[in-house]
């Protein structure tokens, strides 16, 4: 746990800044539409040093950068792949996250020593004028501690990380709730490294059939693959349906999706009411976030329709429910 606080500053009056924290190599955390990321300059090694440090984030786990406009990636990469250029002409500004070569500007570390580089611009007013304002690329992966829930309000962030992050521009609850959709399309055909806010049925409308490839745990091409991710500190556990298990149902949390559970759980979070797998994915990691501080024992999870963006809702809580039960 962090002691202390960061300063937190309205994502609207703040950016100068902030902006100006970024060029002299300080942590900026600042909404995307999906989560807050945990921004350095991504031209500065030292910076983007810190951001490993304040996450307690392996070194081998590589940073996105993020860039204010899609304009901007022909002149940082030079040449980019045409289906790669297609994909960010169609999506960008937005919740999809493509692999190019790294560019000699970048410092290896940003990319964990990888030959490329995972990059996008958010779509998000305040996220994009302040990497315009700091007039550099940000890298920035999600700001939270290393394995633990995504922040998707300012307040998850500064609770996570406190003084360890310089700035935080609060910007409100996150739109998507959920991280961007991760594709490599610079082979034959593109390649989903992790799925996210952008459905895959999205992808595959623009540009023809995609292979999905989120679930090779193991292997750290992207590491918000691993099998244990995205997990609460109280352990968590898929069920079919809403009756709790014998024992004190008093002392568990249920998550949700869209129909409140007779019993008396001690605490409930519905994802939407209405089944609307959008609304759900937005809610997804608060509503973990309200139930991990609920102080129950354990937190009972359903899964959501596998359509849409309910791909990598299931796929987030898979992974969260995997950190406490290898076999889930
Ligand atoms: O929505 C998002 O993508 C958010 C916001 C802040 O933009 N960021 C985010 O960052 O989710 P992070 O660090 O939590 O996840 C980044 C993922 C990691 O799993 C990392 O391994 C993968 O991107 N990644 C980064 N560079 C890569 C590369 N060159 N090849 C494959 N995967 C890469
Ligand atoms: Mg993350």
């Amino acid at each position: 746990m962090s002691t202390g606080s960061p300063r937190v500053l309205p994502a609207d009056s703040g950016i100068a800044e902030a902006a100006a924290v970024l060029r002299t190599g300080g942590l900026v955390a600042f909404p995307t539409e999906t989560v807050y990321g945990l921004g350095a300059n991504a031209l500065d090694a030292r910076a983007a040093a810190r951001i490993f440090e304040a996450k307690a984030r392996p070194s081998f786990d590589p940073l996105i950068t993020h860039l204010a406009d899609p304009a901007e990636l022909a002149k940082l990469v030079g040449d980019v792949p045409p289906a790669v250029a297609a994909l960010a002409d169609r999506f960008w500004p937005g919740a999809l996250t493509l692999i190019v070569d790294r560019p000699a500007a970048i410092p290896p570390i940003v990319t964990s020593g990888l030959a490329t580089m995972a990059v996008r611009v958010p779509d998000n007013e305040a996220a994009r004028a302040l990497i315009a304002a700091a007039g550099v690329p940000v890298a920035a992966p999600s700001a939270n501690r290393f394995g633990q829930l995504s922040p998707t309000r300012a307040e998850h962030v500064v609770r996570g990380l406190g003084a360890a992050v310089d700035v935080v521009l609060d910007g409100g609850p996150t739109r998507c709730g959920i991280e961007s959709t991760i594709v490599d399309a610079r082979g034959d055909r593109p390649v989903v490294l992790r799925l996210g806010a952008l459905p895959v049925e999205e992808l595959e409308d623009a540009v023809g059939p995609v292979t999905v490839r989120p679930g090779s745990s193991g292997q750290p091409v992207a590491p918000g693959t691993l099998a244990a991710h995205y997990a609460p500190r109280t352990p968590l556990r898929f069920v079919a349906d809403a009756q709790p298990p014998a024992g004190d149902s008093g002392r568990r949390g249920y998550l949700a999706f869209r129909e409140r559970p007779a019993a008396g759980y001690a605490a409930v979070e519905v994802l939407s009411p209405t089944g609307d797998l959008t609304e759900a994915a937005a809610r997804l990691f608060d509503g973990l976030h309200r139930l991990d501080a609920a102080g129950v024992e354990e937190i009972l999870v359903e899964p959501v329709p596998e359509v849409g963006v309910g791909r990598a809702v299931n796929d987030r809580l898979r992974r969260a429910a995997a950190t406490f039960d290898p076999a889930g």
